[in-house]
């Protein structure tokens, strides 16, 4: 049976609290999560601190399209398909650079300029007499066609279909909005690198396990537990190190996590962390206050740093951290592969101790070589092949389920309704017309 054609088929995959196992291992659904979901949805595609001066580009992928972020001499930030318009090579295979103000084509030496229009080509007369001039290859790159920047983020959607970015989003922007806050001078800049990390598993696996509030303490065990243990057995005379500070909350009690709370907006976004987290209890760096309260004045300064929210999905394929100032991109490869990213970010004009705390976060919990990450790897990894084993081919997503359920709500932090949240816009996209 194929899906693509039979939009009732697609839509008994996701019940009120259960899925079907074929939205994680189906290579049809994948093709079509590229073709409906991240097609119509606006995908974050970078920061514009990335592209500091015009001529920066920095090449990425919207799904699996393969596309190109780039500062124009104006100053704008365009996104372009990374294909040349002659015969398709990729403008480019390096991550990031200044490309000046062309792109050169490497194969035939076409080039363009940074907002994509044709610059020139070899031997012009060649053209002269045929209908170049109204083809499509002669319009240059082709642009994404809806972009987007929110105070440095910047999200493209390919099709011309769909919500507006504000419509989209809504309210959820409050999350972006707060880690960018949290500069006194309102601004964020991409710093430390970014952490790699490739998955062999279903990307949703990842964007669901962001609001997975039951998991950490048993999942976590050997590798914060221990680092809980180890720390016990240090006594009480030594300083407590970073480490521990950011290992501990992981191993919180069941309670930590209900009283969190969860919150669920429309389309698919949704967070932890309502009234607390596990970023709440970090040791104050000294003089960020004082900074934050000059800029802010003190009320203001004390409400954006008294919101201490854990994980914000923003549907499809993003997770932003922002007491911690750093983002995780879960990139869809394959059904069953799934590179993640992790970006970090400096608070402009705040003390350089935040920075080192949020590269010390990444590296600890999110890094290849983390202890943490791995625990979850693993997770994923078993369920991609557990999957297939027949009997039962459904996911339970029940935990917490209210009937009628939609949209926005504030529940207990264990509930599953953000997963169920997910599905419901992951169904409607999939299953809307073309
Ligand atoms: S393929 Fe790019 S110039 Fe020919
Ligand atoms: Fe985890």
């Amino acid at each position: 049976m194929s899906y693509r054609d039979n939009p009732e088929a697609l839509r008994a995959l996701v019940r009120d609290a259960e899925v079907h196992r074929d939205v994680y291992t189906d290579p049809e659904i994948f093709a079509l999560e590229m073709e409906r979901l991240f097609a119509n949805t606006w995908v974050y595609v970078g920061h514009d601190s990335q592209v500091a001066k015009p001529g920066d580009y920095f090449a990425t992928a919207i799904g699996t399209q393969p596309v190109l972020m780039v500062r124009h001499e104006d100053d704008t930030v365009h996104v372009l398909y990374n294909r040349c318009p002659h015969k398709g090579t990729r403008i480019t295979t390096e991550t990031c650079g200044n490309t000046g103000r062309f792109f050169r084509c490497p194969y035939h030496a076409w080039s363009f300029r940074t907002d994509g229009s044709p610059a020139a080509l070899p031997l012009p007369g060649g053209y002269e007499n045929t209908p170049f001039a109204t083809s499509q290859a002669a319009r240059g790159l082709t642009p994404v066609r809806h972009v987007h920047n929110h105070r440095g983020f910047v999200f493209a959607k390919m099709a011309a279909g769909g919500p507006d970015f504000a419509a989209y989003f809504g309210d959820s922007l409050s999350s972006i909005d707060n880690m960018v806050d949290r500069s006194p001078a309102g601004r964020l800049e991409v710093a430390g690198g970014v952490l790699r990390y490739m998955h062999n598993c279903n990307w949703k696996m990842l964007v669901e396990n962001q609001t997975d509030t039951c998991h950490p303490m048993v999942a976590h065990m050997s590798s914060a537990g221990t680092a809980i243990e180890l720390w016990k057995r240090a006594g009480e005379q030594n300083p407590k190190p970073m480490a521990v500070e950011i290992y501990a909350p992981f191993m919180g009690p069941y309670e930590l996590f209900e009283t969190m709370g969860i919150r669920t907006w429309d389309n698919g976004h949704g967070h932890t962390g309502v009234n607390h987290s596990i970023h709440s209890n970090y040791s104050a760096v000294p003089g960020y206050f004082d900074q934050m309260a000059a800029a802010y004045g003190e009320p203001r300064a004390k409400a954006i740093l008294d919101e201490n929210r854990h994980n914000t999905i923003y549907f499809p394929n993003l997770m932003v951290k922002g007491p911690i100032q750093l983002l995780r991109l879960f990139k869809p490869l394959g059904p069953d592969r799934t590179l993640v990213e992790s970006w970090t970010f400096r608070l402009v004009d705040a003390p350089d101790f935040l920075l080192e705390r949020t590269l010390v976060y990444n590296r600890l919990i999110n890094a290849p070589t983390s202890v943490v990450g791995h625990d979850d790897l693993e997770m994923y990894e078993r369920a991609q092949e557990g999957l297939l084993a027949n009997g039962n081919p459904w996911v339970s997503l029940h935990r917490l389920y209210e009937p009628g359920e939609t949209g926005v709500s504030v529940s207990n932090g264990t509930t599953e309704r953000q997963m169920r949240n997910q599905f419901r816009a992951w169904a409607r996209y999939m299953t809307a017309e073309p």
